[in-house]
């Protein structure tokens, strides 16, 4: 079997592609099917796979457009020689401009250094009553070259200049620049400034594969691989946006049709423990629901007789609430010992996950003290943070240690020496 990676993903395509919150839920998170088909490809529970998207196709026909380039161009890139259009397709990332690609235009900008003059290729007459279109012209930009009564647009030296200087000058202005702009955002701000097709990739963030976790187990859906996708979306600047590969898998992937480039990510880390009589408690809100889903179903298909506490939540049960029916018919087959769900917004006051497990903290601490495993899956910057403080705390509280010695203990104890505290965070 080929040895499936990124530079050789293996093609694959959706047979699942549907959104699992309720109708009037503010968020998209979808559950999404790859066929595996014939590609050997094989996982285990707790692995991630992934994913290569594509740019929006309308986003790279405007930067052509803006470009003046038919996109038939020849370019080199690190994955070698291809046209623009499938350059600014697959090979670079251009929903968000890079850092890089906007110092790279300094020499560009500045049209005294004598060695790179500026080229504007279109100029457009512009009525000074209304700013109507009176006429279009197109012509070498050279000062002189420039019919009289007729205004630059898309650059004008000096707020370019000024922007780029403000923004290479400062940290701060140029993360706050480039957080919310893609290329059509930034060539308007700049304009076309006599790129050839190669410059204009050159610097450009190379396309990078997206990590999900994978929320099946392989003997219960064998074939396939199952995730958990929470649709990125926002609106700066007027347009709406979607992250990169999220919008992808939720705007341009068509269930049986559309081919999508996986490999797989194994983990050493995040496993279920091999003796299934150990008991395993699962934090996961959020799309951290899926490894656990992953791990329940093998667990069920195991046998394993260690006994299954999963704490889920996320903003309303009416809403939010992935995997519904699962959960109930783990809950009543009692494979799922003890599900505490948190919905933080039902009501006045957030309750989170770490709320929950803050109230069942002695039944906490009895599990971990018998040698239960303690995992965690989801938003790496706050939850996993509060969860981990939560757990500190109920070590001190439970099993009668100091703060320093409760730090130690799940930080060295059962993170490193014991590998019983594991994390699969983002
Ligand atoms: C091991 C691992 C497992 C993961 N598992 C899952 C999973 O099971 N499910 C899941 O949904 N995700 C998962 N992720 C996250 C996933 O890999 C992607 O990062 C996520 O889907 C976003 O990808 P994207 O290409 O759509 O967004 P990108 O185009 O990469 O954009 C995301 C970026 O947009 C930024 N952003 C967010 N809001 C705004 C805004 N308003 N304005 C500007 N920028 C903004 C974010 O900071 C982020 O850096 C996992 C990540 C890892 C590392
Ligand atoms: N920008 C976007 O549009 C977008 C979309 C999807 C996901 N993401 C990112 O992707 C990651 C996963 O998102 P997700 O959809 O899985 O859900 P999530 O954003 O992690 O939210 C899941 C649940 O966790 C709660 N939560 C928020 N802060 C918490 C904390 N400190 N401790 C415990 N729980 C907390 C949320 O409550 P509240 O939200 O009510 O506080 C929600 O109920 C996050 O990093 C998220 O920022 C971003």
């Amino acid at each position: 079997m080929p040895d499936w990676s990124v530079k050789n993903p293996y093609s694959s395509i959706l047979s699942e592609n549907f959104v699992l919150n309720s109708e009037g839920s503010r968020k998209e998170t979808r559950h999404v099917v790859f066929d595996l088909g014939d590609s050997g490809l094989e996982y285990k529970a707790g692995d991630a796979i992934a994913v290569i998207p594509r740019c929006p196709p309308e986003l790279v026909d405007e930067i052509l457009s803006m470009c003046n380039f038919s996109g038939d161009e020849k370019v080199e890139t690190h994955l070698g020689a291809c046209s623009l259009r499938e350059a600014l397709t697959d090979r670079y990332e251009v929903h968000r401009v890079s850092k890089k690609w906007i110092g790279g235009l300094g020499p560009r900008l500045t049209s005294d250094t004598g060695t790179i003059g500026i080229r504007i290729v279109k100029r457009q007459r512009v009525s000074s009553d209304d700013g109507s279109l009176l006429m279009d012209w197109e012509g070498s930009g050279v000062d002189e070259d420039v019919p009289e009564g007729y205004a630059e647009i898309g650059f004008a030296s000096n707020p370019a200049e000024d922007l780029w200087n403000e923004l290479t000058g400062d940290a701060k202005a140029m993360e706050d620049y480039i957080w919310s702009r893609d290329y059509i955002d930034v060539l308007g701000d700049f304009g076309h400034i006599g790129f050839t097709p190669q410059e204009l990739v050159d610097g450009m963030d190379r396309m990078k594969p997206r990590l999900y976790s994978i929320a099946s187990s392989p003997e219960h859906e064998p074939g396939t691989v199952h995730l958990t996708v929470a649709t990125v979306r926002y609106n700066h600047h007027e347009r709406d946006r979607t992250g990169l590969c999220t919008g992808f898998l939720a705007e341009r992937c068509e269930v049986d049709d559309t081919e999508i480039g996986v490999f797989m990510s194994p983990t050493r880390s995040f496993v279920l423990p091999e003796d299934g009589s150990i008991d395993i408690i699962m934090v996961g809100p959020g799309t951290g629901i899926a490894p656990f889903r992953a791990f329940l179903q093998q667990r069920e298909f195991d046998g394993a007789t260690g006994r299954n506490w999963l704490f889920f939540g996320d903003w309303t049960e009416g809403g939010e609430y992935y995997y519904r029916k699962e959960m109930e018919a783990w809950k009543e087959n009692g494979l799922l010992d003890r599900h505490d769900l948190a919905w933080s917004r039902a009501g006045p006051e957030k309750v989170y996950v770490q709320h929950l497990m803050k109230q069942h903290g002695e039944e906490i601490w009895s599990w971990l003290s018998g040698g239960g495993y303690f995992y965690v899956c989801g938003d790496k910057n706050y939850m996993a943070k509060d969860v981990h403080s939560t757990l500190i705390e109920i070590c001190a509280e439970h099993g009668g240690m100091s703060d320093e010695e409760a730090k130690e203990f799940v930080e060295t104890g059962l993170m490193k020496t014991e590998k019983r505290y594991l994390r699969d965070v983002y």
